[in-house]
């Protein structure tokens, strides 16, 4: 029998209990033996539910059990995650998150400890949900020099963004139906504002370059400023505006990371990518381009990546484990060097007068009373100081992916 305890029984926590349920023959026959939930660690009670007496509100019960092989920790957060996980690693137990902030901020250390201690830390599902990511890139793709991800890698964010398109519906409006539907949190923040995008960004650069990546480093820029003009005329320009986080590598190792909303050309595949699904698009120096698509966030999407995880220990120990990565800080590629397009929206009547100040700019596009072009590759910096000269006339800027 593989016993196997779950912290925290909230919507991920729940769907790992009945993924192992619910598959249980499949489960079990790719682990090996039989799996059981043993425990369930919450500060709640959960009368009336059928798993009620698995549920413990003290830590060292798992901890201390010696039956107890496999953790699932889908608590969240950076607290009592980070104190719980390190204490079932260094009893031997195999941890398997989906707690990507966790992840991103001591990934590094953890990987250690559960080495130290023979047994695995896994976070599968802490990156695109669903979608078998991490695991790719740590056994398929180990013959590539990795130079470049650009993933979708928020569902919420990318709901919005198909529904403002779709419906010519603003901002703070889609917002709402997101949070109706489930999809978006009461405290929406960490999706809106690109940090937890940063947070995937970041362990996926951890994975490609071997060194630390810190996710509050990474220059994070929201979708919370993006208007219904801005989706109008970039779609008829032939663009979707996507959230992306992006990572590239250079010749010097050094990484250069970004979230930020950009125009995606409506004939590249991650502009096809809609609703809560993810994607990530890896460039590698001698396969080139592959995409991976799915379910990015949803409870047993999540769950059922935590579940391989734990089959994965099951079978292999700490044989599974991710090859991992370093403390030092990754060596930062500065942005300001990099070119870009750039989609600039301006109000109609000024528009000639703006879109004089960068030569060589397309042909403007209007919707409404406002009108938009894109200018020639330019440089971060030489934008920034036409930007700041033309100030409040650009009534908003984003960059064009390719
Ligand atoms: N809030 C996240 C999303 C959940 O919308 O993608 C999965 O990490």
């Amino acid at each position: 029998m593989i016993q196997v305890a779950v912290f925290g029984y909230g919507t991920v926590g729940s769907g790992v209990v009945e993924v192992i349920d619910r598959n249980n023959s499949y489960v079990s026959d790719n682990s090996g033996d039989k799996v059981n939930v043993k425990y369930i660690l919450d500060l709640r009670d959960f009368p009336g539910d059928p798993n009620e007496s698995k549920i413990v509100h003290d830590v060292d019960i798992i901890v201390n059990d010696p039956e107890v092989s496999i953790v699932c920790e889908t608590m969240g957060g950076v607290g009592a995650a980070y104190k719980f996980t390190k204490a079932a690693l260094e009893k031997g137990k195999s941890v398997c998150s989906s707690n990507k902030e966790l992840v991103a901020k001591h990934g590094a250390e953890l990987i250690q400890v559960a080495k130290a201690h023979g047994c695995a830390y896994l976070f599968e599902a802490s990156v695109g949900g669903g979608i078998p990511v991490l695991r790719t890139l740590t056994t398929a793709l180990t013959a590539e020099r990795i130079t470049k991800i650009a993933g979708i890698l928020n569902g919420t964010t990318n709901f919005i963004l198909t529904k403002m398109e779709q419906d010519g519906a603003n901002f703070s409006n889609t917002l709402k139906i997101a949070q109706d539907l489930g999809y978006a949190e009461k405290d929406p923040t960490a999706d809106i504002e690109g940090h937890d995008t940063a947070r995937k960004i970041s362990i996926l650069s951890d994975i490609m370059s071997g060194h630390f990546v810190d996710s509050d480093a990474v220059s994070t820029e929201g979708i919370t400023k993006i208007t219904s003009s801005d989706i109008t005329i970039a779609s008829k320009a032939g663009y979707s505006i996507k959230l992306l986080g992006l990572a590239s590598r250079n010749d010097d190792d050094s990484v250069g990371t970004m979230v930020a909303p950009f125009l995606v050309a409506k004939s590249h595949p991650l502009a096809g990518v809609n609703d809560v699904f993810n994607a990530v698009f890896v460039t590698g120096n001698m396969l080139g381009e592959t995409m991976y698509y799915g379910k990015g966030a949803g409870k047993l999407a999540t769950a059922s990546a935590v579940v391989a995880d734990v089959i994965d220990a099951a079978r292999k120990g700490s044989s599974c484990m991710y090859k991992g990565w370093d403390d030092t800080p990754v060596k930062t590629a500065s942005l300001s060097d990099s070119e870009y397009r750039f989609f600039v929206r301006c109000s109609s009547g000024d528009a000639e007068a703006v879109k004089a100040k960068f030569a060589g700019a397309g042909e403007s596009i209007t919707a409404g009373s406002e009108t938009g072009f894109i200018t020639e590759k330019m440089t971060q910096s030489g934008f920034d100081a036409v930007a700041s000269e033309l100030g409040i006339r650009i009534l908003g800027s984003i960059r064009v992916y390719e």
